[in-house]
């Protein structure tokens, strides 16, 4: 107990071992007065589920945005270590370089093609690995027919993976809750990603649909071996996936352990859970 609890904090957010495929290094975020990422640094390994949670406006979001290069943070570097490619420094690159090099996200809230069908929808995901950006993918720049063929069959696959294959041809606005986040998933899994970002997966799902995406989410790690970062307000959910979590408040990392370990943490009792006479829901 002698090390101060940022100190301590810092340390477990390392993850502490060499094969790391993430690196956040000392990122600070601004708007304006306001900073919405401070100092934060943590690791995650190849392979691992890490989950992300704290308050709302903690800068959870913000935090995916620095990953993929959708907002330039003042200070610090996120590096990225591919096995299939060059390490890429993130900041100041494009969102769809950084999706080509290998980290793909979902959107807290959905941003589905929602006139497209659910076949669309993952295609253009598989496509935007060939054409320039997914504007080009839209647009359906000139490509082999074989290379068509390739992908029609990994919109497939995909459609399988997360099952969706008897929704091929629904349109994705008329999807149920539940299956358009399993869209997403299947969207962002079309880029081939080696780790994938879940922004709150599971916000707004029945308990039905929560245990099911909680089963895709720990497939897409086995049996694609993605790597995967997932902020996620429901705590059940998260002690069940993630093998390590990082807890951010007011834009700084305060704790990160395994699940056990914070949950135990005093600053996260005190700062997330609500203090235990408190008669707020856990969140
Ligand atoms: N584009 C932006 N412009 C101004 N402020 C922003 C922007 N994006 C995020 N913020 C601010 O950053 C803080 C963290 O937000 P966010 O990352 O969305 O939190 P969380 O996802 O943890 O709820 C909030 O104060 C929010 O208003
Ligand atoms: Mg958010």
């Amino acid at each position: 107990m002698s090390a101060p609890a940022s100190m301590a904090a810092a340390a477990a957010a390392s993850g502490a071992d060499g094969d790391a495929l993430v690196e956040v290094r000392h990122v600070t975020l601004r708007f304006g007065g306001v900073t919405s990422l401070s100092d934060v640094s943590f690791s995650q390994r190849r392979g691992e589920i890490l989950a992300v949670i704290g308050p709302n406006g903690a800068g959870k979001t913000s935090l995916f945005n620095c990953l993929t290069g959708v907002y330039t943070p003042q200070v610090g570097e996120v590096l990225f270590r591919p096995a299939s490619g060059t390490a890429l420094s993130v900041v100041g690159t494009k969102p769809y370089k950084v999706n080509r090099a290998g980290i793909a996200r979902t959107f807290q809230t959905s941003r589905l093609f929602n006139a497209l069908t659910t076949f669309e929808n993952i295609k253009i995901g598989v496509e935007s690995r060939f054409s320039v950006g997914p504007l080009g993918s839209m647009l359906h720049l000139p490509h082999t027919r074989r290379a068509e063929r390739e992908s029609d069959a990994k919109v497939v696959e995909l459609l399988e993976f997360v099952g969706l294959t008897e929704r091929a041809n629904t349109i994705a606005s008329s999807l149920p809750y539940g299956d358009r986040r399993r869209l997403e998933i299947a969207r962002a899994l079309g880029t081939r990603p080696e780790l994938l970002l879940l922004d709150e997966p599971a916000a707004g799902t029945n308990p039905a649909e929560k245990a099911s995406l909680v089963e895709l989410i720990r497939k897409v790690n086995t049996v694609y071996g993605v790597s995967v970062l997932l902020i996620e307000h429901d705590m059940g959910l998260v002690m069940s996936l993630a093998e390590r979590l990082i807890v951010l408040n007011f834009g700084q990392i305060i704790a990160a352990g395994t699940p056990r370990e914070v949950q135990q943490n005093p600053a996260v009792i005190e700062a997330y859970l609500g203090a235990p006479e408190s008669d707020e829901d856990g969140r």
